[in-house]
């Protein structure tokens, strides 16, 4: 089984995932947070892509899951002497690994990659493609705060799309290159949130029409409806000229200010996936305000991805109890 879009969870996963992330929210406040759930598993972040959090917590879900871990950068591999990305891949199967988290600059990698090794393949970004261990923290992070207590009681399997019901959520930004917006307009959906795009046109995709969501150009429109503003970082390096006028013109439109945070209101939360550029999608005012989820999403990541390796291991038929 491999992680390579939001496409592949069913409900029941979700599910199983929120559970287990509980679980390793637990195992973390312990002296020794450590479980042996992978022991004897070896897992590689392929890394072809600059990256501090996905990485980091990646590598940390591995050691805490008692796995071992191995980390492939192309800035200091054989990539640099003309190793093709399919020899590197059966380099890394011929050392032998259960698990390649990959990241690259092209749509499409992790798919391929998956067809080319034995290990269960994780998607950790895919150019303008998908996100979905991204996704699925930002999930998490908004099923905690936000989902409804009575669901417990009922069919859980089949409630999975009123997990965030009556959730508004606008996605604010580049959301043309954003992969993190593309995953997470899935998963948002499956669950219930009803997701309004908002950022310049020349950002917004063309065939809209045929995604779950609104679209609005202007900010302030919409904002005093929302309960999550979640920003996106303008993926500079996925474009050659400049899609929007100016950075300054950028923030004064569509940047979150402490004006546009008090029109939000008191319950209303921020969320992005960083790294964050403060003065243009955020004031570091707005960042650091007690309505800021950035810091939650992190301390997720780590969690969240055990639960995913955790989950991917037993359906593979690996684990350890
Ligand atoms: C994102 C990414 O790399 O896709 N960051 C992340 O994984 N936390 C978003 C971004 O780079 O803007």
């Amino acid at each position: 089984m491999n992680l390579i879009s939001v496409d592949d969870l069913t409900n029941e996963m979700y599910l199983e995932l929120f559970g287990l992330t509980e679980m390793f929210i637990e195992v973390s406040t312990r002296p020794i947070p450590k479980v042996p759930t992978l022991r004897g598993k070896t897992l590689a972040t392929v890394f072809f892509e600059n990256s501090t959090r996905t990485r980091l917590s990646f590598e940390t879900a591995a050691k805490r899951l008692s796995a071992d871990s191995l980390s492939f950068s192309a800035s200091t591999s054989s990539l640099s002497k003309g190793e093709s990305l399919f020899d590197t891949i059966n380099t890394l199967d011929a050392i032998g690994v259960d698990f390649l988290v990959v990241r690259h600059s092209r749509a499409g990698t992790a798919s391929m990659v998956a067809n080319w090794t034995q290990a269960a393949v994780i998607n950790a970004g895919d150019g303008c493609g998908e996100h979905p261990t991204q996704s699925l923290i930002d999930c998490a992070t908004l099923v905690r705060r936000f989902a409804k207590p009575d669901l417990e009681s009922l069919d859980r399997s089949k409630t999975i799309n009123k997990y965030l019901s009556g959730l508004k959520i606008a996605i604010v930004g580049d959301v043309l290159h954003s992969r993190v917006a593309r995953s997470n307009i899935k998963a948002f959906t499956n669950l219930g949130a009803k997701v309004t795009l908002v950022g310049p046109p020349t950002l917004i995709p063309d065939n809209i029409e045929s995604w779950p969501v609104d679209v609005c150009y202007d900010l302030d429109q919409v904002i005093s409806e929302m309960d999550v503003i979640y920003l996106l970082r303008m993926q500079n390096e996925r474009f050659d000229e400049s899609m929007v006028p100016s950075t300054l013109e950028y923030s004064k439109n569509w940047g979150l200010d402490m004006a546009r945070l008090k029109r939000l209101g008191p319950d209303g939360v921020i969320m992005h996936p960083g790294p964050i550029n403060r003065g243009v999608e955020l004031t570091s005012e707005v960042a650091d305000s007690t309505q800021s989820l950035i810091l939650d999403q992190v301390r997720h990541s780590v969690p969240v991805r055990m639960a995913i390796l955790a989950m991917l291991a037993n359906l593979i038929g690996g684990g350890h109890e």
